[in-house]
This record gives structure tokens, sequence and C-alpha cells, in this order.
């Protein structure tokens, strides 16, 4: 049946790479990890192996399995992130719902309130284990894929990045060199009085701003001036630059079709090789961003997940 614990260091980040290839070799798509690409979702994702479950074999003690969880919070967690689940193939059957009915009591002892994921359309298979873990979809994200084409995108370009606007105030791109609080208030969600879209866990702030401390994500913004004076930030963009996951794009609704998402795409575009195949993940209820990036960037569908929570909070 095998002994679950907390993976803690009672493993390895090869031997994590080496089961994480053997569980994920039948997925719904190709997918591998190196020892590199694995600590990089790891740190990107927050992972804590003191949250992390291990499922071991009961003869040898060798990982067969594990649950992966990124924490909200380092000294008081109150949510998980599962940011990756496997088992290899010769140990499954009922492994997850026994590592979290084994875990779960003690999550709860240690303050946790809810545990959330996402989990590929069609893999039915993992879908049906955590609805019997409990777990309920609260949304559904589109994923798109594809190359920017420059050239296409020149018409819609901002004169030499400094472009008069109608409101008066002129547009700048810039490079970020670190995320600010600036950045930070102008993407969050508190006190807006219009839809935004909610990131996952890997595209949130926090977690775009830990890629980009550990030097694997690109971010932009666009600045404008208002009344000739005071520069504010009405774009946004950030991109992981090893997986080419566009994290987040972001434009102030006063400021929508003055073609500031297409400048923010080129900067970043011209900075990949024109080879290069992005992608990006919309909540489905999103229309706006989603014929943005199928319409004028012409992307396609990828896949789509589902985001689902475990309430562990007793109403
Ligand atoms: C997802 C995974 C961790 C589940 O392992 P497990 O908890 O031991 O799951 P089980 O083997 O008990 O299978 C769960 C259920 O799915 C069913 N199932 C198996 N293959 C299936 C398939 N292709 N389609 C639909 N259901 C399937 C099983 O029959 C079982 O249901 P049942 O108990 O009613 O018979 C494991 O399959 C895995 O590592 N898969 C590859 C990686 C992956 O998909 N990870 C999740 C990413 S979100």
């Amino acid at each position: 049946m095998g002994v679950i614990k907390l993976i803690n260091d009672n493993s390895d980040i090869k031997e994590l790479t080496k089961i994480f290839n053997e569980s994920f070799s039948d997925y719904v798509y190709p997918l591998s990890v190196t020892e590199s690409s694995l600590t990089q979702k790891i740190q990107g994702d927050s992972v804590s192996l003191e949250y992390s479950i291990g499922l071991f074999s009961e003869d040898t003690n060798q990982l067969e399995g594990f649950i992966l969880h990124g924490i909200d919070n380092l000294e008081k967690p109150k949510r998980l992130y599962n940011s990756a689940t496997g088992v290899i193939p010769n140990a499954r059957g009922k492994s997850v719902e026994r590592c979290y009915n084994t875990m779960i009591p003690y999550f709860i002892e240690k303050g946790i309130e809810s545990i959330i994921l996402e989990v590929v359309t069609t893999n039915e298979r993992a879908s049906k284990v955590y609805e019997r873990c409990g777990f309920k979809i609260i949304s559904t994200i589109n994923s798109y894929k594809g190359l920017i084409n420059k050239d296409s995108l020149k018409p819609y370009l901002f004169k030499n990045c400094e472009d008069q606007v109608d409101s008066g105030g002129s547009m700048k791109i810039k490079k970020l060199d670190s995320i600010n609080d600036e950045v930070i208030e102008f993407l969050s969600p508190k006190n807006k009085n219009y839809p935004m879209m909610i990131p996952t866990w890997s595209n949130s702030i926090k977690a775009i701003t830990k890629e980009f401390d550990l030097g694997f994500n690109k971010c932009w913004i666009v600045t404008s001036k208002i009344n000739n004076d005071k520069e504010v930030i009405v774009g946004f963009l950030s991109v992981n630059d090893q997986t080419f996951r566009i994290r987040q794009l972001f434009v102030s609704p006063d400021y929508r079709n003055q073609n500031i998402a297409t400048n923010l795409i080129h900067t970043m575009a011209l900075e990949f090789n024109e080879n290069t195949t992005f992608n990006f993940g919309i909540d489905s209820k999103f229309d706006n961003t989603i014929n943005f990036f199928t319409k004028r960037l012409g992307f396609v569908y990828l896949l789509s997940v589902y985001e689902k929570l475990l309430n562990l909070k007793k109403e």
C-alpha cells in the first residue's frame, strides 16, 4: 500500500525528477522535467516540502508518488497550491485519495483553510480523483499558443515608443529591473470598479516576483503622462523566459483600444527568437482577451484546465 508521509528531507531533487518523469510518462500530453526545470517550478510556485506529500514503498522506502504543495505564506500558510501530483504506474490505486485522507487532518491542524489546483480538462482520471477528494470547479481557463509575427503588428506600433494619445499624455514602454509597489498596486484587484481576471497561482504577482528575482521572468510596463506631469502605469506584461508562458497581460480599462497590449507583446517578442511559441491562459469569461490573442495575434487553442478548490474550513 505504500507509506504516506511529508516529503521534508525524505527525498531529493534527483529522485523527485525521476519519479515525476515516470509518473507523467502516460500523461495527457508529452511532459517531462529536468532537475533544473523542476527546481524552477518548485521555486516559482513556492513549494514547501514541509507541506508536500510523499508516497514511499513499504519495502524499499523509495519514493513512488508525490503531491507538491506551494504555500501562500512562509510563517502561517492558509492556502496550499497543488503544484504537481504524480504516482508511478505500479503504485497507483486510490493513492491520491489515501495521501489526502491521511494528511488533511494534519494540514487543518496547521491552519490550512483550502487547497487549490489546476487539472487539464481531458485528464479524466485525475479529475475523478480530485472530485472524490472533495475538490470543486471554480473556473475554467483556456490556453492559447502561437508565434508572434512582428511584421503583422507594425501598423499598430507607437512611433518611437512615445506616441501622443487622445488623453493628451504620451506613452512609454519600459522594461522593469524590479517589481516595485506601484506595479503591485496596479495589478491588485482591490478597490477597482471593473472586473479583473484573477490569475492562477503560478501567474499571480507573487509568483511573478519570485520568478523575476530568480532571473527567469521578464516584465514590461507602459506608462502614460497625465496632465503632462505625472507618469502612471497603464499596461503590464510578464513572461516566463524559460517556458514562454505569458504570465499576465493587463491594460487599464480607460486605456483600452489604443494598441497598448500589442506594443507590449511586440516589445517582448523582440527579446526572443522568432521561432518561439508563446502561450497564455485566459479565464473563459474574458472574451476581449481571448479575441486579442486569437484575432490580433493569431494564437490557436491549446487546451483547457479546471481550477478546483477544496475548502477545509468549517462553515
Ligand atoms: C492522477 C494520478 C496521480 C492518480 O493516481 P491514483 O490516485 O492512484 O488513481 P487511481 O489509479 O486510483 O485511478 C483513479 C480512477 O481513475 C480511473 N481511471 C484510470 N485511468 C483512467 C482513464 N484513462 N480515464 C478515466 N478514468 C481513469 C480509475 O479506474 C480510478 O477510478 P475507479 O476507482 O472508479 O476505478 C496518476 O494516475 C498519475 O500519476 N497520472 C499521471 C500524472 C497526472 O495526471 N497527474 C495529475 C496532474 S493534475
